[in-house]
């Protein structure tokens, strides 16, 4: 059942935003159909997220953290920039940064992150470099809502890649990032549609189409 209002989406993004350049994307193509990008959240002043925020005439906000300043007070004057473009739904793009639980406890399970890994594997930070450490034949990339840990919250959505024998960090970013940008997309579609529900740990995706699984389980070549 789709869901009528517009769904307003606010980014939070810290660097190059190829991840928010897919989301612009799906909605400007309408695979994402009831949603708006209202504005797009940026710690980091040339970050490339916001050249791409003004080429689609997106209201983009620079935040700086100040010198000494406490991470709850940062995230209070996120928050208030969110509220003033009535946000419903916060998406982490390669937001660098641990967000508060002032933060989390605003948008509760209307918080999405992308992590370039198969979580519960490798959260944190490095990860391609720690599945190649590892020896793992596949990772990948997870859509989670965000709780208060650092990448544990209940999983969305999840895609495989094959970890090749001559990877280089590099090959594998590239291969996960490359996944990251139908999966990001087809999880807000998800989210937009209102087909998500959390129960526990588990996000049920409603009326959950069997040909959706192609994202989830790539054919390996
Ligand atoms: C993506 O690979 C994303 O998964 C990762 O940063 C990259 C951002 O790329 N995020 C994290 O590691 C969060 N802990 P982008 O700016 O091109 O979307």
């Amino acid at each position: 059942m789709e869901q009528k209002q517009t769904l307003k989406i606010g980014v939070l993004a810290s660097g190059g935003g190829t991840n928010f350049q897919a989301i612009i994307d799906a909605i400007e193509a309408r695979t994402i159909k009831c949603a708006e990008l209202s504005v797009l959240i940026c710690n980091k002043k040339d970050a490339f997220a916001i050249e791409r925020a003004k080429k689609h005439n997106i209201p983009h906000i620079l935040l700086e953290q100040e010198k000494g300043e406490k991470r709850e007070d940062y995230d209070r004057r996120i928050i208030k920039a969110l509220q003033s473009h009535n946000v419903a739904l916060v998406i982490l793009a390669g937001f660098m940064r641990i967000i508060s639980h002032l933060l989390v406890e605003s948008y509760p399970n209307r918080i999405m992150n992308i992590h370039p890994a198969l979580l519960p594997s490798f959260p944190g930070l490095d990860v391609q470099q720690k599945a190649l450490e590892y020896g793992v034949k596949f990772s990948g990339c997870t859509v989670h809502f965000v709780d208060k840990g650092v990448d544990t919250g209940p999983i969305i959505i999840q895609a495989a890649v094959p970890v090749l024998n001559d990877d280089t960090v590099d090959t594998l970013s590239a291969r996960i990032l490359k996944k990251e940008h139908q999966l990001y997309p087809e999880a807000i579609r998800l989210f937009s549609e209102g087909r998500l529900s959390v129960e526990g740990r588990r996000v049920i995706i409603k009326d959950a189409d069997e040909n959706e699984d192609t994202i989830t389980n790539p054919p390996i070549k």
